[in-house]
């Protein structure tokens, strides 16, 4: 070829990367891999090894050990032996180990850009530029951190030996996710990295050592799920963390329901990408090559539902094709490659087949005439159009370079379908007005909304999911809180064994005269539903005795329907997330002042369950709380970041959503404001479950509620036997999270039954919290349960 033939051409040569050093690197290792176990290289108990290979030829790379229990639990062991040591360490000495990791990550980058790159098939322009540059940056945010943290956190201790578990797409940069925050914190590691990209994780183990980590910090076991599930079920380990597919999520936290373990899940996503008319298009196109095609679309947040307003949707279609047509697929190792390897046949036949079905489904496929490699494991781009949302492919994560169109009409038609999905990952919203962008990015349920721009990621923002794609955030403030517990909490005693109050009563049966007192006209207590009194579907009611055995009343016995009928209406009142947190402050306060007035007979009544100090104790704590969360009300805000873009990062605190809340049994009215009273000031509807010990107290509340203006639906109280109301509460696929604090069984059963959905579990895992000590009954730490943070990154400049 002419140079001026060349020069008409424009093609690219090929620029390949050299992987001489991380090849060298693998010699170096004699290409076979043990476990790192407390500081050294240890070879799996039970001898096994498996092939780690480059997608991009198939060729092995090396040979990387198989963990088994045994591994796992020398792992967890020299964990544990190193935490006391590594917990006390002062802030300043364990942050110079994150500076030193950070610092270690960048001088070797190339050839962990590399060796991510041959393991995982990733173009290397985005190993280089995107993976390594940003885990570097994850642990310099976190030697921050590890430096200010009795500061910032004075109350919080670590949780202890943390298990981690970390999918194949971006191996090293979620390493850093998890390690970095975790050490920052005084926590020890044992972190299982993905099967098919083990490589720069044990590259990470050695860099440990070059450091000087002290040995057991950080362990590396590799394998495959089974090897996480002897993770996840070692009793030894306080918390795990997992980032992976959402079926695994759900199996790991059925596999952790009956213990104290702590669990956060960073599951899958089917992130919409909404165009409006007012959009830049051509902007809006870069956005989606980033947005679906970046790491070949095997991404948890990729923008996969393209959502054109119908006005824009067949220019916008055309432009995409277009720039389908110059999207380069290749060997990763080039530096001129768009779309490099898938990362295993498993995946490759699993895009293959959805895109099949998806078409049998009746979505029209367009795939560019793009030149594709001869050997490797390649998906070319892919459109999908005239796709249903209700069809597959608009609904399940395909984690492929594929894109699913769809159109809609109005700015509540696209908020609609974004959130016609059961996860809520992340979203894009383009659109040239500000104040379109800003409204629908506030109603879109996700954890992350990028305005007019995609896939951006810093340490300081926050990242995590709504519904089925997990709970807990990785990054920011937030992100610290998943190492950390109130120290309080953690050494907090636990409760003493209470006997449900039915069995109780029926010993006591023989023994006491049931008779109600004659003068008294009966006091007939209802269920509270959408702000109403109501009867209970059962036509059932229940004793309430006091301590001796007398019959005090009765109140209704709740069922499943009467739970139906609450959450329906808790789910009505969603408008109230919507009411400003000066509103919400002011029924709060009206709340307290009505209580106030009415403090002596509600005492009185509630002497006769609990004692008469204990009583007017409760009333007296109980209008505090209340003025506590009507203050908390307008200042429990989000912030603002500033990450190393263009950008501002507006981090809110969003509510949950519908939270099904039972109450502690020997605390009626202080326990149930003090679980209440958070989750409505942030914005939360609630469906509770009074305490079983004296649920007469409802009658009390509702009057309270009723006489302060506190909109129907947004409280709801069911009556009844709380083991029973807390299964169909928890199994109730329209509550967004549980908050038991009774037993521990009861803390057990409230993590096994919310698994269908996800659900958020906040329990006091069976421990006596003190109700009237504000440190422990109040504050911060409920009204971080009681939100999500969403991250909003709106760009500026030209
Ligand atoms: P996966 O969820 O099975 O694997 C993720 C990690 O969990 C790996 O380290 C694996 O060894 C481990 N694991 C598997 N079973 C386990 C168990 N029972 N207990 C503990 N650990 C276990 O994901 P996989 O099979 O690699 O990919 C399947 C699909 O999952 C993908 O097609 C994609 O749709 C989705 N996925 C989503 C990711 C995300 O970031 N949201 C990441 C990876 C996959």
């Amino acid at each position: 070829m002419s140079i001026a033939e060349k020069f008409a051409a424009m093609e690219y040569g090929p620029a390949p990367e050299d992987a001489k050093e991380a090849l060298t690197w693998l010699d170096r290792h004699s290409g076979r891999f043990g476990h790192f176990i407390n500081g050294t290289w240890r070879q799996p108990s039970a001898g096994e090894y498996f092939d780690t290979t480059d997608p991009s030829t198939g060729e092995k790379l090396a040979s990387v050990a198989q963990g088994s229990s045994a591994d796992i639990d020398a792992a967890v062991r020299a964990a544990r032996a190193a935490f006391p040591k590594w917990q006390s360490l002062t802030p300043h000495a364990r942050a110079r180990y994150l500076y030193a990791l950070a610092r270690q990550v960048q001088k070797h980058s190339r050839r962990l850009a590399v060796l991510e790159t041959i393991d995982n098939g990733k173009p290397i322009r985005e190993s280089r530029d995107i993976d390594i540059p940003l885990v570097a940056r994850h642990f310099y945010y976190h030697a921050g951190w590890a430096q200010l943290l009795p500061q910032e956190f004075p109350d919080y201790t670590a949780c202890g030996v943390v298990g981690q578990i970390i999918p194949w797409n971006f191996p090293l940069l979620m390493l850093a996710w998890k390690i970095a925050p975790a050490l920052a914190t005084g926590n020890t590691v044992v972190l299982k990295p993905a099967e098919f990209t083990p490589l720069t994780a044990l590259a990470f183990a050695e860099i440990c050592n070059e450091i000087g980590l002290p040995a057991g910090v950080v362990n590396i076991v590799t394998g495959d799920g089974s090897t996480g599930e002897a993770l996840v079920k070692h009793p030894d380990v306080d918390k795990i963390a997992f980032t992976g597919s959402t079926e695994v999520g759900r199996a790991i936290r059925t596999a952790t329901a009956q213990s104290h373990k702590r669990l956060s899940l960073e599951l899958g996503g089917k992130s919409p990408f909404i165009v409006f008319e007012d959009a830049d298009l051509d902007g809006a196109v870069e956005g989606l090559v980033d947005g679906i095609w970046l790491n070949q679309g095997q991404v948890c947040c990729a923008g996969s539902r393209l959502l054109m307003q119908e006005s824009i949707a067949e220019p916008l279609i055309a432009k995409i094709r277009e720039r389908m047509i110059t999207l380069r697929v290749g060997p990763p190792l080039d530096k001129a490659i768009d779309i490099g390897a898938i990362v295993a046949p498993v995946q490759l036949e699993r895009i293959q087949r959805l895109v099949n079905q998806g078409v049998a489904e009746g979505a029209t496929c367009w795939q560019p005439q793009t030149e594709m490699p001869s050997r490797g494991l390649y998906f070319p781009p892919t459109l999908l159009s005239n796709v249903h949302p209700a069809s597959m492919v608009a609904q399940q994560e395909i984690f492929g370079p594929v894109l699913a169109a769809m159109t809609f009409r109005t700015p509540s038609e696209a908020v609609e379908l974004a959130n016609n999905t059961a996860y809520g990952l992340a979203a894009c919203v383009w659109s040239e007005s500000i104040n379109v962008a800003l409204h629908v990015s506030s109603q879109i349920k996700a954890g992350v909304v990028w305005v007019n721009c995609t896939n951006l990621f810093d340490a300081s923002c926050g990242f995590g999911g709504y519904r089925e794609s997990g709970y807990g955030r990785e990054g920011g403030r937030e992100g610290l809180l998943e190492y950390l517990e109130p120290a309080w909490f953690k050494n907090a005693p636990a409760l003493p064994d209470a006997k449900p109050i039915s069995e109780i009563a029926n010993s006591k049966r023989e023994a006491v005269s049931p008779a109600l007192d004659p003068i008294e006209i009966d006091r007939t207590v209802k269920l509270y539903i959408g702000g109403k009194q109501a009867r209970p579907d059962s036509g059932y009611s229940m004793e309430v005795r006091d301590r001796n055995g007398k019959i005090l009343g009765e109140v209704p016995l709740g069922n499943r329907k009467d739970i139906r009928n609450a959450v329906e209406a808790a789910r009505k009142a969603a408008g109230w997330a919507k009411t400003t947190a000066h509103n919400r402050a002011q029924i709060l306060y009206y709340m307290a002042e009505n209580l106030s007035q009415r403090r002596d007979e509600i005492a009185h009544r509630l002497s006769v369950a609990v004692g008469e100090a204990h009583a007017s104790a409760e009333v007296n704590s109980g209008i505090e709380r209340i003025f506590s969360y009507a203050a908390w009300a307008d200042k429990f805000d989000g912030a603002v970041h500033n990450p190393p873009f263009r950008n501002i990062a507006i981090a809110m605190n969003e509510p949950i959503g519908a939270v099904g809340v039972i109450c502690p049994q020997e605390i009626p009215l202080l326990g149930f404001l003090s679980l209440v009273l958070p989750l409505v000031a942030a914005g939360n509807t609630v469906v509770v479950v009074p305490s079983e010990t004296y649920p007469l107290i409802t009658g009390d509340l509702y009057q309270l509620f009723d006489t302060s203006d506190l909109p129907g639906g947004v409280v709801n109280i069911v009556t009844g036997y709380s083991s029973q109301l807390l299964k169909v509460l928890a199994e109730h696929d329209d509550v967004d999270a549980i908050w038991c604090f009774t037993d521990q069984a009861s803390a057990f059963a409230a993590k096994s039954f919310s698994t269908g959905n996800l659900k958020q579990v906040f329990t006091n895992e069976g421990r006596a919290i003190d109700w009237f000590d504000v440190k422990q009954g109040e504050g911060r730490w409920f009204l971080q349960h009681a939100t999500q943070v969403k991250n909003i990154w709106v760009p500026y400049g030209e």
